[in-house]
């Protein structure tokens, strides 16, 4: 009951990560706020919850609607009260090389992935903080590295590091902890979602083999307890192109271009 009487506002609680990390936060005792767009899948994670000592609210909300970000969190905070923790996680991805992807999905990704990340952020900041609380983002890997049929999502989760990694150092004398979590490959249906994403990709794309979004839930529970400021949380393969993208980004290259990454 790391969590008990917390009250955590995930966004993308509808699927993947933000589904398995809102069943964590509730069984941890936590008063958890679902938002996404889906409304039926959130009440489906909802009904899901074991711990009925614990409350939970759906307040729908599309990221992408960023120029409503203050209006949502001042319904946010009003629902408990409070808001502790803010898991910024809602996200999408993509499996199309720039020359074929329209700008519009490509702003898409962008507008979700990170500026409606920021906004919702500033929205809650001033509570944040009186509440000494925590920001949780989740980047990725494609923030410490690219690979072709990324380029809005590699330039979205990026700018994500690049902006909660200065926030994290602002808020360090405010008493807040900025955590960025980066995945690595999660069995979710990211690949599913993506925008230009096929049947074929969506099938042998090795997302499916990567960790389940539970296990991945524990990890990230536990970085949040601990108020970390940064974890990987993945597998061995991903890690290790980190540190060689660090290392030699010439070798990181020459390996990379060749590599199945949808
Ligand atoms: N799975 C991985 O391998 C992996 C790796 C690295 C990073 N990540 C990151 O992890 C986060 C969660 O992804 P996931 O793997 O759980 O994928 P997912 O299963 O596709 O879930 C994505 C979630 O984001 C929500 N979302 C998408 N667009 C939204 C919008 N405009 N407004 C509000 N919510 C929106 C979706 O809800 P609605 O459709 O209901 O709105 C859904 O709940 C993302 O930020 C992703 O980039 C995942």
């Amino acid at each position: 009951m790391r969590f008990k009487g917390k009250v955590i506002w995930i966004t993308g609680a509808s699927s993947g990560l933000g589904e398995s990390m809102a069943r964590a936060f509730n069984a941890e005792g936590a008063n958890v706020i679902l938002s996404a767009r889906n409304v039926k899948e959130l009440e489906r994670v909802k009904n899901s919850f074991t711990n009925s000592d614990a409350q939970s609210i759906i307040i729908p909300f599309d990221v992408q609607k960023y120029n409503e970000a203050e209006t949502i969190a001042q319904i946010a905070i009003k629902a408990f009260g409070r808001i502790d923790i803010l898991v910024n996680n809602a996200g999408i991805s993509q499996r199309s090389l720039a020359k074929d992807t329209s700008f519009k999905d490509e702003l898409t990704v962008i507008e979700v992935d990170l500026i409606g990340t920021i906004a919702l952020t500033k929205a809650v900041l001033t509570e944040i903080i009186k509440q000494k609380g925590q920001i949780v983002v989740i980047s990725s890997v494609m923030g410490k590295i690219n690979t072709k049929y990324r380029t809005a999502y590699a330039a979205a989760k990026h700018g994500v590091i690049g902006y909660f990694e200065s926030l994290r150092l602002e808020m360090m004398e405010e008493g807040v902890n900025v955590l960025t979590i980066l995945p690595g490959f999660i069995a979710t249906n990211i690949v599913k979602n993506a925008i230009g994403t096929t049947y074929k990709i969506t099938h042998n794309s090795q997302n499916n083999l990567g960790l389940q979004p539970d296990v991945f839930a524990k990890k990230a529970l536990a970085s949040i307890h601990k108020r970390k400021a940064y974890v990987y949380i993945g597998g061995y393969k991903e890690k290790m192109a980190m540190l060689l993208k660090r290392l030699s980004p010439s070798l990181f290259d020459k390996i990379i271009v060749n590599q199945k990454v949808t």
